[in-house]
């Protein structure tokens, strides 16, 4: 089959280098984005007087043809051409005849690749946008259930001080905002279009690169030509964005699979999202979490693998440059299967109330509040410190918790003691006396989940905007 490029060669190309540098395999999944541009593209060479109107046309009803096929899955693509660009181009060629031919007029596969790859991620990324919505929707329908659900709360992994379970699922929805805010903040870099950089140069037809952008939706084009074929900052930049948000769905994986151990049973996964042993009969697993603590890896070794491509790389395309590709697909399949799962998981998921109480009545997690209440009384707040440090030691020792010393046994400790360090313990007192912006308290939760509920349908609204601008 003779080549697209075959002109200057009087040789076959090697069977194996064209297994090695075709990209077939893997960039068919930019055949939507590639006829996308394609048509953008021809419609700018008519409109310029480049190309005669009717071989426009042509070529159009010729890329609908094509396109038509490949969504049938009736194109079968070929290594020896290479990569989808070029399949799609023969595939025209031979569907219209030579006037096919016409379409590559004024570009070249750089710019054409770039434009491909700024289309297919600007979608995927108000996609991502959305699936967090739904991930934050999820956990505020379980904060708002649990406003009243106490547990304790770790740093060190060691029971420090009781909270609500909906404040802790809110620093989730934090933490997915701050992804969601990522993520569109990105979009205004991603939409930029490359095509009209030609190889890396220029071109010498008198083209117009803003019509083509406003044919696209592109909200600007690339100002220097070297640097649009040889940009893959947007990918890189994406692929951060995913390495910090997989890191935060791994911590809430670890947190899921602890808290349902038998250790915690602080929740338990819907049978739906968990699997079984194939030797142990009583096992139920929490498959998901864990996958999705182990996917971290993946993504963040696709972001290094990227980084590592585009260093020390001389100016312009480089064919090194199509291994931006797979990490990038691989990426958004892992980053589609986790969210997809996570909301449904979390919607699902039976939290124990009881078990969760039961532990902060069996803990020292309101030491601090003594503490503080012989600090309100005029105590040195680290001489209180140290006096309830040995009141806890002597609950230790004599196996008791706090709540269960009597008056004298406090007054042992300190003669500022009274009735009243009795209220002061309880575990609704001593979360509501976090009543501080951002606290645990009660009253600062329900403030909390009413502005998330806000940027949460400025987030919906902002899904529908830009899917339709990134069509
Ligand atoms: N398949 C190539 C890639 O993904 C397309 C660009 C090829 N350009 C070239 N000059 N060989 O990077």
């Amino acid at each position: 089959m003779s080549k697209l490029w075959g002109g200057r060669f009087t040789k076959q190309t090697n069977r194996l280098v064209e297994q090695y540098t075709a990209s077939i395999s893997f960039d068919k999944l930019l055949a939507e984005e590639d006829v996308q541009g394609s048509l953008a593209h021809v419609s700018m060479l008519g409109k310029c007087g480049i190309l005669p109107e009717e071989d426009v046309e042509k070529i159009k009803e010729g890329l609908h043809t094509v396109l038509g096929q490949i969504r049938r899955g009736e194109l079968e693509y070929s290594i020896e051409n290479e990569d989808i660009h070029m399949n799609i181009e023969k595939q025209l060629i031979d569907e219209i005849g030579p006037i096919g031919g016409k379409l590559h007029t004024g570009r070249s596969r750089n710019d054409q690749v770039a434009t491909d790859m700024h289309l297919y991620l600007r979608k995927r990324v108000v996609e991502f946008v959305g699936l967090l919505h739904d991930l934050q929707e999820a956990l505020l329908e379980q904060a708002r259930a649990n406003q009243e659900t106490i547990l304790p709360g770790y740093t060190h992994l060691q029971r420090a001080q009781p909270i609500l379970f909906a404040h802790h699922l809110m620093a989730y929805v934090s933490m997915f905002q701050r992804d969601i805010e990522r993520l569109q903040d990105s979009y205004r870099r991603i939409n930029v279009l490359p095509l009209g950089a030609g190889a890396l140069a220029g071109t010498t037809f008198p083209i117009d690169r803003h019509y083509v952008a406003e044919q696209l939706h592109f909200d600007s084009v690339y100002e220097n030509s070297l640097d649009a074929v040889s940009d893959r900052d947007f990918i890189i930049e994406f692929l951060a964005d995913a390495s910090i948000l997989m890191m935060h769905l791994s911590r809430l994986s670890e947190e899921l699979v602890l808290w349902s151990s038998t250790e915690f049973r602080f929740v338990e996964l819907d049978d739906a999202f968990c699997t079984g042993s194939s030797i142990m009969p009583q096992k139920k697993n929490p498959d998901v979490p864990e996958l999705v603590r182990g996917k971290t890896g993946r993504v963040y070794g696709n972001l290094m693998g990227l980084l590592t491509v585009l260093k020390s790389l001389p100016l312009a395309y480089n064919k090194d440059m199509q291994e931006d590709k797979e990490g990038m697909f691989d990426t958004v399949e892992t980053l589609q299967g986790a969210l997809k799962l996570f909301a449904p998981m979390i919607a699902t998921m039976k939290v124990n109330r009881e078990q969760m109480r039961d532990a902060v009545n069996k803990d020292f997690s309101n030491a601090t509040d003594i503490a503080d209440f012989l600090a309100n009384k005029g105590m040195p707040f680290r001489q209180a410190h140290e006096v309830i440090g040995k009141t806890v030691l002597y609950c230790i020792q004599n196996n008791k918790f706090l709540l269960d010393l009597k008056l004298e046994e406090f007054k042992q400790f300190s003669s500022m003691f009274d009735e009243s360090i009795y209220d002061v313990l309880q575990p609704e007192a001593v979360v509501n006396a976090r009543n501080v912006y951002g606290g645990t308290a009660s009253c600062q939760v329900t403030a909390a989940v009413v502005r998330a509920e806000t940027r949460l349908a400025a987030t919906a609204d902002w899904v529908v905007e830009y899917t339709e601008k990134s069509k």
